[in-house]
């Protein structure tokens, strides 16, 4: 799991930070990093980055991505290969190893996307992974080293499916991974039965959500609802899967969470994953026949 640390110096889609979200995510998973780690990441402009590419680097012009990291990586060693390392930089205020600051200049995203002729959000995501590549080790000074960064940036971008509209058609695996990160926040002291749920938007966008419990038992939220009531209120309304994730056995959402989903989405794909990486998925309609929704109500008007 990744925090990243914002710094937002220029007005950017809220997607881009969504996006970048996913590819920190993304990254740390396929590179195989358990620990939670962190990053300060920072949107500017030219000059910001012009200036500290001038006075940490000695490069007197802007650019677009720099990436400074705290790791001290041996030669060869990439941050999955380097537990050890990662635990010197550990920060029990942020309860997450530090791996470093990204500073990405967003003049030179829109700049460069259009000049390679796909969207802002494609280049975001590619400059975040570079980025990130670099904070975990990665560098492509010589040859075998930058084929090395190369493949380990295709597997991130690929993860995160990534085409050329920047539409993430992010696979089911990360999905199931962001599923159960978000379990991992679970505020579930009296039945100790974590859930995570991570719901992905036709737009792309993904929301996670926790079982929050509650000393009033009944006023418990499942993992699934706290997700889509996230999603709602930050105006997303089309979604296309689910993941559901739990350590033990398989979390089919309850009645009520069946419900909710049916609300919004009646078709959705729904993936539970528990256990040693073990997956089943359903479609709602198979999960909550005859259903009862919005179309029942002779009063409801699109
Ligand atoms: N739970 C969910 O989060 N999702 C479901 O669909 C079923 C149950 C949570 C609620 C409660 O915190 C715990 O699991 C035990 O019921």
């Amino acid at each position: 799991m990744m925090t990243l640390l914002w710094e937002v110096e220029t007005a950017v889609d809220p997607r881009w930070l969504s996006l970048m979200q996913l590819s920190a995510d993304a990254a740390l998973h396929m590179e195989g990093v358990k620990r939670h780690c962190a990053v300060n990441i920072r949107l500017c402009d030219d000059d910001a980055i012009h200036e500290i590419n001038r006075d940490y680097r000695g490069v007197d012009r802007a650019t677009d991505v720099l990436s400074f990291p705290t790791v001290n990586y041996p030669k060869g060693i990439t941050a999955g290969q380097a537990d050890k390392y990662l635990r010197r930089e550990y920060d029990d205020e942020l309860d997450a190893c530090m791996l470093g600051d990204l500073i990405i200049s967003v003049p030179h995203v829109l700049q460069q996307a259009e000049e390679y002729g796909h969207s802002p959000e494609r280049e975001t995501a590619y400059l975040t992974v570079h980025g990130l590549c670099h904070l975990m080790g990665y560098d492509h000074i010589e040859d075998d080293e930058r084929k090395e960064m190369r493949a380990m940036e295709e597997k991130i971008l690929n993860a995160i499916g990534m085409d050329r509209d920047g539409n993430a058609a992010v696979s089911d695996e990360i999905l199931m991974e962001l599923a159960r990160q978000a379990m991992e926040r679970s505020y579930s002291p009296y039945s100790h039965h974590p859930v995570g749920a991570a719901l992905l938007c036709a737009d792309g966008r993904i929301f996670q959500g926790c079982n929050v419990e509650n000393a009033s038992f009944g006023l418990t939220n499942c993992a699934e609802r706290t997700a889509m009531f996230k999603a709602i209120s930050e105006g997303a309304r089309e979604f296309t899967a689910i993941a559901i994730a739990n350590p033990q056995s398989a979390p089919w959402p309850c009645g009520a969470c069946r419900q909710v989903l049916n609300e919004f989405a009646p078709n959705i794909r729904v993936i539970v994953t528990w256990g040693d990486n073990e997956k089943y998925e359903m479609m709602l309609p198979e999960l909550l026949p005859h259903s009862f929704g919005p179309n029942d109500l002779n009063t409801y008007e699109k």
